[in-house]
């Protein structure tokens, strides 16, 4: 039988993986909506999956201001640390590798979520987006502007959640930096039009992201912090592509050379950009060449077009989203060419087990009376 690229072990700048395929970040809006703690679900959930080489946890709040939706964990006081110990543990025990997405939502709020405050976020700038509240989808109002001590604050959140994280046993943090939250909206033109050392050129509005980067690296190995990007994002969770972005992110990438992270996190666009000016349709072929570390690509990835990437090189470990939620042993089907279970939409968001730790694993599923 042939080798396949995808199950060899790789080096990921120190930390040794069993395999080269991850599990994307994802939340799934099941922890304690009162103290952002996860549960006994959440260890079943990721202990499932720990046959991937590396698992990104969904976003995990770096403070209680970083709030933007319905049963998101955070990652911010000693009950969270201590819920996410156990999932930490129940990972490794299986010998997975966990790291944990630090996450701030930013203008992509609403006061429910931030007992009754505006959103806050670079600049205030009309933009349309709804996040989903317990009446259902509600428009994102117009926020306030970030003044430049809160913005030192913000930063030193990620910095605390890093060391918080480090604490719970993760493996790593991967911050996001993509999908319109406040990382994505510090760089995007449409979202920052701040006139001080974090907004104009595209350096200043770099800043924001470098600077996390630095605060953290105080308190954790740079070597096992990730960065994730969105950078062709459009039309999508209030972000758009224009004649800035594409250049914003090549200088960014080309700056995270100055830091010995674990990897870089690439995301392909969730919409078609195949005819827009300013877009890159091909992340990883774009962005490929100005980086020196470790790639994660991500975005309807299959067996096939996994084993390409790899081959060619333009990759080096490839995300899974969709795919993981409803096949727990995701890397044994992909490795024996097995069938895959399908997702149940309805179950993606909130509720129970149903949907979230009971999709079979391939050998059960076979052995199950009909
Ligand atoms: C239910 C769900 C929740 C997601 N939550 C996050 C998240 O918390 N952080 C993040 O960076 N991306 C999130 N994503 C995006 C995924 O990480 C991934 O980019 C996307 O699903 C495309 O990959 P796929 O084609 O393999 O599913 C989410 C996606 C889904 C389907």
């Amino acid at each position: 039988m042939k080798t396949l690229s995808f199950l060899a072990p790789f080096d990921l700048n120190g930390l040794p993986l069993k395999n080269r395929i991850v599990m994307a970040p994802m939340g799934r809006s099941r922890a304690d909506d009162t103290l952002h703690t996860v549960n006994h679900l959440h260890r079943t959930y990721y202990t499932q999956r720990a046959g991937a080489g590396l698992i990104i946890t969904e976003g995990a709040l770096v403070s209680e201001e970083a709030n933007g939706g319905l049963g998101l964990p955070g990652i911010y006081n000693r009950q969270q640390i201590e819920s996410w110990r156990k999932i930490t543990d129940g990972v490794h025990e299986k010998g997975g590798k966990i790291f944990i997405q630090l996450w701030h939502t930013g203008r992509l709020s609403h006061p429910r979520f931030l007992k009754g405050n505006l959103p806050k976020g670079p600049s205030v700038l009309p933009f349309q987006a709804a996040v989903y509240t317990e009446k259902g989808f509600e428009n994102v109002p117009t926020g306030e502007e970030f003044t430049l001590d809160e913005i030192a604050r913000v930063i030193n959140s990620f910095r605390s959640a890093g060391r918080k994280a480090m604490l719970a046993g993760f493996d790593g943090v991967e911050i996001q930096g993509g999908n319109g939250y406040l990382v994505h909206q510090f760089l995007n033109y449409y979202s920052n039009q701040r006139n001080d050392q974090y907004g104009g050129s595209i350096q200043n509005r770099s800043r924001f992201l470098l600077e996390i980067i630095e605060n953290l690296a105080q308190v954790m190995p740079v070597q096992r912090i990730g960065v994730r990007l969105n950078p062709s994002q459009h039309n999508i969770l209030g972000m758009d592509l224009d004649a800035q972005t594409i250049p914003t992110h090549e200088y960014v990438v080309k700056s995270l050379n100055d830091f010995d992270l674990a990897y870089l996190h690439l995301v392909s666009p969730y919409t078609d950009v195949t005819d827009h000016h300013f877009g890159v349709s091909n992340v990883v072929q774009h962005f490929r060449p100005l980086y020196k570390g470790n790639l994660i690509t991500n975005g309807g990835y299959n067996r096939a077009k996994t084993e390409e990437v790899l081959r060619t090189q333009e990759a080096d470990l490839v995300s899974f989203g969709k795919l993981f939620i409803s096949n727990p042993d995701l890397v044994q089907r992909l490795a024996n060419d097995w069938s895959l279970n399908p997702l149940q939409e309805a179950t993606i968001y909130g509720g129970n087990a149903a949907g979230y730790t009971d999709y079979p694993f391939y050998e059960a599923a076979r052995v199950a009376p009909v």
